[in-house]
């Protein structure tokens, strides 16, 4: 008997793509796409934070009391996150209010790591994936736009939807996101030392698709030395 290793019993190599960025960043659709050209599973780390916030204010709970919202985040289904009811605004807003606590960001963070380390592996996408989720990601971007695009793409969506909203509101909402999620001590958003930067201020989402593509072909060619 060999003691080596026949190819067959190789574990699977799990392919982790990490992509972060600023709120209506775009980076959610990029994500999504993404995972379904390269054969992946995606994780939207976000609705996991805002999991947690809905839960709190369903039970009208306080947002605040960190041992409360850490019970709410350890018992969190990933299975079961509904996106449409998650996508409410003062969701999104308590999101980031219960994202600071660090007891909060371990909870998610060690189900986000699980997600991510089953074959074949998934494109996660949040505000630091690539900086704490997964060091280790085979290949990271950081996508970002100018606040001022981003709250137009923000007043599109929810004037397009027939919804009523105020581009002054919406971009003062931006900012006020933005320093939170720039700001907090544990895990603030910022790009990896080894981060690939696409900024799509002047870019259709066909075209951010595109040059992500670009430059995740790039790093996996690279990394397989081809
Ligand atoms: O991306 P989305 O707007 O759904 O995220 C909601 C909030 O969750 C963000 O503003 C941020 O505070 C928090 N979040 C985070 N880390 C992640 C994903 C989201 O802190 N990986």
């Amino acid at each position: 008997m060999s003691d080596v290793a026949a190819p067959q019993d190789a574990p699977e190599p799990v392919l982790a793509i990490a992509i972060d960025g600023p709120a209506a960043s775009g980076k959610g659709t990029l994500a999504r796409r993404l995972a379904r050209h390269y054969g992946l599973r995606h994780l939207d780390t976000g609705l996991t934070y805002r999991a947690v916030a809905a839960r709190l204010l369903e039970e009208d709970l306080p947002l605040d009391d960190e041992a409360t919202a850490e019970a709410a985040a350890r018992t969190l289904d990933l299975g079961a996150l509904d996106r449409a009811r998650l996508a409410q605004h003062h969701i999104g807003e308590a999101a980031s209010k219960v994202a600071v606590m660090p007891g909060v960001r371990r909870a998610l963070v060690d189900k986000q790591r699980a997600f991510a380390a089953a074959p074949p592996g998934a494109v996660l996408d949040g505000r630091d994936i690539g900086t704490v989720v997964c060091p280790e990601a085979a290949v990271k971007l950081y996508v970002t736009a100018s606040a001022e695009v981003r709250a137009v793409r923000r007043f599109r969506e929810i004037t397009d939807g027939g919804g009523a909203a105020d581009y002054e509101a919406v971009l003062a909402d931006i900012r006020r996101r933005d320093a939170r999620d720039m700001g907090r001590a544990d895990s603030p958003l910022r790009p990896a030392a080894d981060a690939h930067l696409l900024d799509t201020s002047e870019m259709d989402i066909e075209a951010a698709f595109m040059a992500a593509c670009r430059l995740i072909d790039a790093a996996l060619a690279a990394r397989s030395g081809t």
